[in-house]
Formats: C-alpha cells, structure tokens, sequence
C-alpha cells in the first residue's frame, strides 16, 4: 500500500513559477541545513540523536553524494535559563557550563560521525554581533513593541521570574510543574502570569509582581501571512514551498498555535546571562534565548564562510542564495520557534530566504518511559561512544529504523540486540561475507565475467534499479526509515538470489553460469556499499574496502560495477552478534544510573573514613535565639554543647522564629573554624535538612538525648 504513494504526482501548484519544487532528476541542487542548536547544559542522549542529528545527517550525506552544494551547520546554544539554571545547580558559573558541555557535545558529535561544516558556539563573539544587529534593524524598522508591565520577581534573590525560573501549576492541564514559558506535559504556550500558584525555582517562594520594561513581537500581526505560507506554501503571491511536504504534525501543531490566537511574545529579558539588548534602554537586559539562539545559525554560517573563503549572504540572502533550501532539523518542542517564531524574525528583518521544509521529529522513549535527563533515565550519545566505539553504526541504524519520523517511538536495548543481530548481522554481514567468501574460494578474489543474463538476472537488477530510485524518493521526502529499510532490502534480495541459485551446488557442474551468479551478487554488494552509505558510512566504506573501490556517488548505484578480473580483498567480519549479557548489563547500568540521582544532587566525591572520624558531631540543646541585624535569614543560637555553651549563627530565620527553637535538642558540628557572619562570630554549625523547595528542618533525635553526646 505504500507503495502507491511513491508514485503520487508530486504536488504542483498552476501559479508557482518555481520549477524545482519536483524531485528526481530536477533536484535543487542547494541547500543550507541546520541541526538545532543544542543546549549546552548536558550531554546528547539517544533520543536527540534518533530525532535530529542522525536524520540530519543521513539527508546531508545523501545529497552530498547527489553533487549538492550543501551547507550543514550546527553549534551550541549557550543561552538562557536552560544554562543559568543548570549553572545554578553545579555551583558553577555559567561560563563554565557551556565550556564544559560544548566541548563534550561537539567531540561526542565529531565521534559518532556527523558531519557538520561547522560547529559554533551562541557565546562566539560573532554571535553577539550578528544577533545585536538583526535585533537593532528590528527595532528600528519599529518591528516590536515595547510596553511596561508587571512581572514575578523574586526578591530574595533580586531578579526577574520568566521561562524556567518560575513553576506552577498549568492553567490547561493542571500539571503541576509548568514552567513560565510552557507546559511540557500539555505543550500549551504560557506567560508566567498565567500560572496557578507561581513559584520562583530560585528560592521556592511566591514572587511578588514588579514593573518592567520589554520589546514584544507582536506575532498576532502576522497571522495572516503564515497561515498562507504554511499550509499553501506562498509568501507574496509566490510559491515558495510544497506544502504537502510538510509533515501533518508540523503544520498541524502550527496551525493549532495560530488558531488559538497568537500572542505579543516578550523577545526580552531581566537577565545578565545573554546577548546584551543593544540599545541605551535595555541596560541590564538580555535578548530572549529564542531570539539570539536560531540567529545562531546565521552566526554559525559566517564563521564558516570566513574560515572557508565564501560568502555567508550566498547561504541566506534571497539575492545571493536563488534557489538554495533552507531546512531545519528540530525535535517537535522546537516547532513554534522554527516555523512560526523564526520566520516571521527573517520575514521582518527582509532579504532572507525561509524555510523550505522543517521536519520535526516526534519523541524517542526509552525502556518504557520517557527519556529525562533529571532523574538520569537516558542513554547519552558519549558514554555509549566510549563503551563501544567500534559499534558506531549499529546504533545508527537502529536509531534510523525506529526513528520517530511521525510518530513516538521506542528505544530498548533488547530490540537493539536483535535489530542488530537478525538484520545487520544475518541479512547484509552475512550476504557480503558469502558473495566474498565464494569470489574468494572460486576465483581467488578476482572479478569474473558476466557473461549472459538469464530473464532472473534482468529482473534483479531490474529491481535493484526500482530500489535506488525509491531511495532517493524516500529521502528527498525526509522518509529516512523507509528508505533505510530499502536499503536493507538490497541485502535481502542478494540473499534471496544465492539462495535460489546456489552457486556452491552449481560449481562443479555449470561453472561458466557461477561467473554469472557472482558476477551479479557482486554487483548487488556494490550497490549495497553504495546505497548504505549515507545510512551506516563505516560499514560502506569497509564494503567499498573490501570490494576494492571508491564509489561514493549516488549516480554509481545505477551505473557502477566491479571491473572484469580487478582483484577484490579477503572477506571481514562486518558486524558481531550482540550477546545477551550486553542487553542484561545495559539495562543495569540505566537502572543504577536512575536510582542514584532522581531529582537530587550527585553523589559528592568520596571521604575517606579518617576524614569522616575529623568532625566532631554532637548533641546540643538551644538554649536562647534572637534575630541577627538586617539579616533576614539569620537567627543568632546559644548552644549548650555539654562541653560550653557557644554561638552559633544559622540561616533559618526565613523558617523559624526563634521563639520556635528555643529548648531543641539539635545536632551540632562543633569543630568547624569559627567564622565571622553579619558581625557576629559562629562557632560551630547546627545540621539542617533541606528539600527541593528549599524548607529547612533540623535533625531530632528519636529518643531523648542529652547535650554533649557525641554521635558517630
Ligand atoms: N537549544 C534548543 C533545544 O535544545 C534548540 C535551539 S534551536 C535554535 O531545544 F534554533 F534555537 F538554535
Ligand atoms: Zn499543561
């Protein structure tokens, strides 16, 4: 059934004056493809790969080997509370964070083999340039509008409260922990006003509503035309995109943003971390991340052209760039800020080209359960490099063959076992390895003659063709799954071939008839090695290695064959079986990994126990308390330690008075070096504990115990 679809007439619009909007031969032959930007607050796990750098890869490669002039940028997003708030939590500076993450990031991509021209970086210098003077044009072609209003602040700690730095409870769904921005449970789109009881993530404390100053993109203002461009693909009158290539649920998604009303959009923020609004009025304000962050790809580009000699407008600029596709690669939370918010930035600045397409991939779960990076339930693209660095394409191609193009989809690791087994091992290693081992053993290694081809013959090749050219049907509509798994079907069909033909039966007979059956098997390797290659690049190249050739160009598939009588190498194995203790001790480890961390801090690094017998834990009693001088926090204790009495100074006013804590039997560290707080000195420190919100209680003990007993 799908396979009618194949063949539908490819969309075509009467008035569109673009004629390279079909496929096939006319393929544009241009393109500018961007990865979205990664947060640089953590490492890639298997779902980010499976939904957005492989399959951008995979249309790269593929349309490298088709003679495109392809750009493929992508770069480390380093802005935003994503990074502050991560920051925050490592007790880190948020320099630190994005030095630490896009180096691990960038490697791990270098790693695992996607090839990026270029790999940026939103803290370039360049980027707070090119993204400072996209906003300026902006405001001074009057594109936003600035308008005072209240907004959450937390004023313990003196900021602002939008996006990630305020909870509550979404109005839509009531989930209970929506962020400012968004609800991720429901994907609604939130203001942080609109939130049932907000809390600032930096205290925990209900903020208080303060004035302040923003530039909002009016997005209501451009509803019309988008609605226009998405779902017919015209922009002024002009056909500038096949509409029907969109997935249904990015238009869908879009569409249901622009009929539920869009709204003013603040592109600014209270924040020190960002690029600087760059006029007199913005002092200590930053752009919003979703502004600066896709103007990273321009940025990205320009870094580039420098490096390289080319001119960046050539990538961007409708003048300069003709034809040329720009595409985004995203993840479906991305979608609102690729297809809607982003173009209306390029559409408002002037002279830039939008995107042709925006494949958006859904989710990637894992074992059962969503991949999250705070409770560590993941799988993360470094740490499986370091593990199995010489099973780089195994995990390509499974992540290809479940890749939740239009739906979510599953990673486990038991399905990787016999993903990798039954097929990469028993279909396409095992028919490679019986076409050289036989090529080998009958001629030792070299190519023989075709000869003639029985009616069998012309119809495999036949449908080898057919392949090929389903393929590049496939891949142009952004069907990688598919497509992969005709190129599986190459292997599947030279199987099928030597089963039938039995060429090992047939030697001792009809030997001149076995120069044609391995001449044709051989042939079908080629096209294997040269189908697989924008799928699994290593295996190809191994293949083309072992066939004696270099033949990386899409056109060879049809047209290439071994030369009659070259010299083929000994055969090697392509891929090994995936035993069943790699499953068992996968699974341990992600088990392990989640338990450990959930949504607490990591282990802190290990004490010895001498270090552990230093500290001298005892029992105290309180025996007065009082309120140090404008300190709000601070509460000043006298503790009776069975050996003295002594201050201590804690920060526990903002959860007791001291009326409250008068006569507790607490625990104390007593032989901490006294320290000076607020002008009173502290000799000691009473133990707290503390949850995620930040309330304080101190540790009792069951039975009563009296002061000065030592604990161990
Ligand atoms: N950092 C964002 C995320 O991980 C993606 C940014 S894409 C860009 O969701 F266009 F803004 F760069
Ligand atoms: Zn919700």
């Amino acid at each position: 059934m799908e396979k009618g679809r194949f063949y539908r007439p490819f969309f075509f619009d009467s008035k569109s004056r673009i004629s390279s909007l079909s496929l096939g031969s006319h393929m544009t032959k241009k393109y500018t493809i961007t990865a979205a930007l990664p947060y640089a607050n953590g490492p890639l796990h298997l779902g980010h790969v499976a939904g957005v750098y492989l399959p951008a890869d995979i249309f790269v490669r593929f349309l490298r080997m088709n003679d495109a002039d392809v750009l493929f940028v992508c770069g480390s997003d380093e802005h935003g509370a994503a990074i502050t708030l991560r920051a925050k939590k490592e007790g880190v500076s948020p320099k630190e964070i994005v030095d630490k993450y896009h180096h691990l990031i960038g490697t791990a991509f270098n790693d695992f083999g996607i090839e990026f021209d270029v790999y940026d970086r939103t803290s370039s210098e360049m980027h707070h340039e090119t993204s400072s003077n996209f906003f300026k044009e902006l405001n001074k072609k009057d594109r936003f509008i600035q308008k005072t209003s209240e907004q959450y602040y937390d004023a313990d700690y003196n900021q602002f409260l939008a996006d990630r730095y305020i909870i509550g409870t979404c109005p839509k769904c009531q989930s209970a922990d929506a962020y400012g921005d968004q609800c991720e449970k429901c994907g609604s789109d939130l203001s942080p006003t609109d939130l049932i009881n907000p809390k600032s993530t930096l205290s925990g404390q209900l903020p208080v509503l303060r004035k302040t100053s923003h530039w909002f993109l009016p997005m209501d203002q451009h509803e019309g035309w988008l609605k226009q461009w998405i779902t017919e693909g015209l922009l002024d009158g002009e056909q500038q995109h096949d509409p029907k290539a969109w997935r249904n649920q990015v238009t869908g998604q879009c569409m249901s943003w622009i009929d539920g009303g869009l709204k003013p959009r603040a592109m600014t923020r209270d924040l020190d971390w960002g690029v600087k609004v760059p006029l007199p009025e913005g002092e200590g304000k930053v752009l919003y991340v979703w502004l600066d962050a896709p103007i990273g790809y321009i940025s990205a580009t320009k870094k580039w052209a420098k490096e390289n000699n080319k001119k960046w407008e050539d990538y961007w600029l409708k003048e300069h760039a003709g034809d040329r596709k720009l595409v985004h690669f995203i993840g479906k939370d991305n979608i609102v800020f690729h297809a809607i918010i982003f173009p209306i930035l390029l559409k408002d600045h002037g002279g830039y080209i939008l995107p042709d397409n925006v494949p958006a991939s859904e989710f990637l779960n894992l074992e059962g359960d969503k991949f999250s990076t705070s409770r560590n339930w993941a799988v993360w693209l470094h740490e499986y490099i370091e593990a199995y660095p010489d099973k780089i394409d195994e995990l390509k191609y499974v992540l290809t063959s479940i890749a939740p193009e239009s739906k979510d989809s599953e990673f486990t690791w038991k399905d990787f076992q016999s993903r990798v087994n039954s097929e990469l091992a028993d279909v396409l290693g095992n028919f490679v390895n019986r076409t050289v081992v036989l090529t080998n053993k009958y001629y030792s290694g070299a190519v023989p003659v075709q000869g003639t081809l029985t009616e069998q013959d012309h119809k495999i090749l036949k449908d080898l063709a057919d392949i090929g050219h389903r393929i590049k049907d496939l891949v142009m509509k952004y069907k990688l799954r598919e497509a992969q798994g005709e190129m599986m079907g190459i292997a599947r069909l030279g199987n099928k071939y030597l089963a039938e033909n039995e060429p090992w039966k047939l030697v001792k007979t009809n030997p001149e008839r076995v120069e044609t059956i391995m001449s044709v098997a051989l042939d079908i390797t080629l096209k294997l090695s040269i189908a697989a290659a924008p799928f699994i690049p290593n295996t190809a190249k191994k293949v083309q290695h072992i066939l004696n050739v270099d033949f990386t160009k899409w056109d060879q598939f049809f047209e290439a064959r071994l030369p009659e009588g070259s010299m083929i190498n000994t055969p090697e194995i392509l891929f090994k079986k995936i035993e069943d203790d790699f499953v068992e001790l996968e699974i341990q480890k992600l088990k392990g990994k989640s338990e450990q961390t959930s949504k607490f801090a990591p282990m802190k690094e290990m004490i010895d126990f001498d270090t552990f017998q230093k500290m001298d834990l005892r029992m105290g009693k309180i025996l007065s308390a009082e309120k140090v001088e404008k300190a709000d926090k601070l509460l000043k204790l006298s503790v009776d330690t069975g050996i003295d009495t002594r201050t201590v100074v804690s920060g526990i006013a903002h959860h007791y008075t001291p009326e409250e804590v008068v006569g507790k039997t607490v625990l104390v560290l007593l032989n901490l070096s006294p320290r000076k707080i607020r002008g009173v000195e502290s000799q000691g420190m009473v133990l707290m504990a503390e949850n995620e919100e930040g309330a304080l209680s101190f540790l009792e003990t069951e039975k009563e115990f009296l002061q000065g007993q030592s604990v161990s």
